[in-house]
């Protein structure tokens, strides 16, 4: 049986963690700071989870320096159980704010109010979705299935302009999202995009999306980032965003914790929850949501509203908590630079043999997170020989998405750079041999 330190794991998610992280949670499981129980058999209400909670949170904050009117939320059901619940929470937030104006132009007749909000619903309720790749193809799914697809706007479908594949981002000029009042329209529930996709990753934050200083609701953007495959791998404007949310099993633990970093202007009191009954009049899909996904309810109670499992989250504190430690002033920005390095080692190294090794992605997108090429143009038996070849020497998990083929060495924060190394010498041996 091979050590940990014998293995290199270059998996999709779940990902590696510290191998420290991992030591101590063994301990954690079996028996919690000496009080003779483990970590997943205490009350997710007790002292002890509180303060994992309240550590957790702590950790967070400072790495991605959190700005004061921002929430951390603890949910479970994962990215995609995110997909649901954003559009469940902002489009609940587009009708309470259409809610709130019709109130003050109409006062409280009911008929009136209905009929105005039901004539918004059907003329301007749209969502914009960026489709970069699967995952964000996914979310604009999961909308239309929710709300239908009459309110989403996929103001962007990047295989558009790439031979109808995934792979490059096209000019901002040629997105169509939803104008703001200021460029003429209504503006949108929300834009929502995905930072990291398999192979493709945002540059930066896109400029069309930057605040403009809006003063007013309808020339706000609310922008949504998934970065569930970069979550803590490299420094993050948090202001420019208004949701931001990751599952924890790539860069920051264990399956089972999604962290979401809100707006509190999302939130109650500043943005009261839409009464059910309404929703119910106005027949939006999909309103009101799980309340197991209600931003409201989850802020509200601590994310405690139910059951959360305090391991996986402790876990999740721990990675924090070490990053904290590890990096000081730098924050995430530390990790920031080992992520750098060693995609650079992969992708120079993937570079130098062009004959023998293809990167997927366009150079301008390509994604720190998951290295993704073929070999040999993709002929199968030499990508088997070459995955074999790799398994041999215990380089393992690099065998690209089942969809898709080719090869995919995922290089998430805890991949070490020893193994990025071991990598690229096999990389290097293949190519030459
Ligand atoms: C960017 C991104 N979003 C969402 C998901 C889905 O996450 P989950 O399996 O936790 O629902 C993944 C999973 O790999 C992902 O990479």
């Amino acid at each position: 049986m091979p050590s940990r330190e014998e293995v290199a794991y270059f998996g999709a998610g779940p990902a590696p963690l510290p191998t420290p992280v991992i030591e101590a949670g063994g301990k954690a499981f079996v028996n919690y700071n000496n009080t003779g129980l483990g970590l997943a058999e205490i009350s997710h209400r007790s002292p002890t989870a509180n303060a994992v909670l309240a550590e957790a949170k702590s950790a967070l904050t400072t790495l991605y320096d959190i700005p004061e009117g921002y929430e951390i939320l603890f949910m479970q059901a994962g990215g995609s159980g995110e997909f649901s619940a954003v559009v469940h929470n902002l489009v609940s937030v587009w009708v309470e704010r259409r809610r709130r104006k019709a109130e003050k132009a109409l006062g409280n007749d009911e008929d009136k109010l209905l009929e105005r909000l039901r004539k918004e619903v059907t003329e301007e309720l749209k969502v914009d979705y960026l489709v970069t790749g699967s995952w964000s193809l996914k979310a604009s799914q999961e909308a239309a299935r929710l709300i239908g697809t009459k309110y989403v706007n996929v103001a962007l479908d990047a295989r558009k302009a790439n031979n109808g594949k995934f792979g490059r981002i096209p000019e901002e000029a040629t997105w169509s999202l939803t104008p703001t009042k200021r460029e003429g329209g209504t503006g949108s529930a929300f834009v929502y995009l995905c930072d990291n996709e398999t192979g493709v990753e945002f540059p930066a934050f896109p400029k069309c999306l930057e605040p403009q200083g809006a003063d007013n609701e309808e020339d706000e953007r609310i922008v949504v980032a998934d970065m569930s495959s970069n979550f803590l791998s490299r420094k993050v404007d948090v202001s420019k965003y208004s949701v931001i949310f990751g599952g924890a099993q790539k860069n920051v633990g264990v399956t089972g914790i999604t962290i979401v970093i809100i707006k509190k202007s999302l939130l109650p009191p500043q943005t009261a929850t839409p009464p059910p009954a309404l929703l119910h009049k106005l027949e939006i899909g999909g309103l009101p949501g799980t309340i197991v996904l209600d931003y409201a309810t989850i802020a509200k109670n601590n994310s405690l509203y139910n059951t959360l499992p305090i391991f996986n989250l402790w876990i999740a504190s721990q990675v924090m908590v070490n990053l904290v430690n590890t990096f000081g002033e730098r924050k995430v920005s530390g990790q920031e630079e080992i992520a750098n390095k060693k995609a650079e080692l992969l992708y120079t190294t993937l570079e130098s043999h062009p004959q023998v090794y293809q990167v997927v992605p366009d150079k301008s997108v390509r994604s720190r997170m998951n290295i993704c090429f073929r070999v040999l143009g993709g002929d199968a038996e030499k990508e088997k020989e070459f995955l074999a070849g790799a398994e041999t020497l215990n380089l393992t998990g690099l065998k690209g998405h089942r969809s898709v083929g080719g090869i995919r060495a995922s290089n998430y924060n805890a991949v070490p750079l020893d193994n990025v190394e071991k990598l690229v010498r096999y990389l290097e041996d293949y190519a030459t041999k």
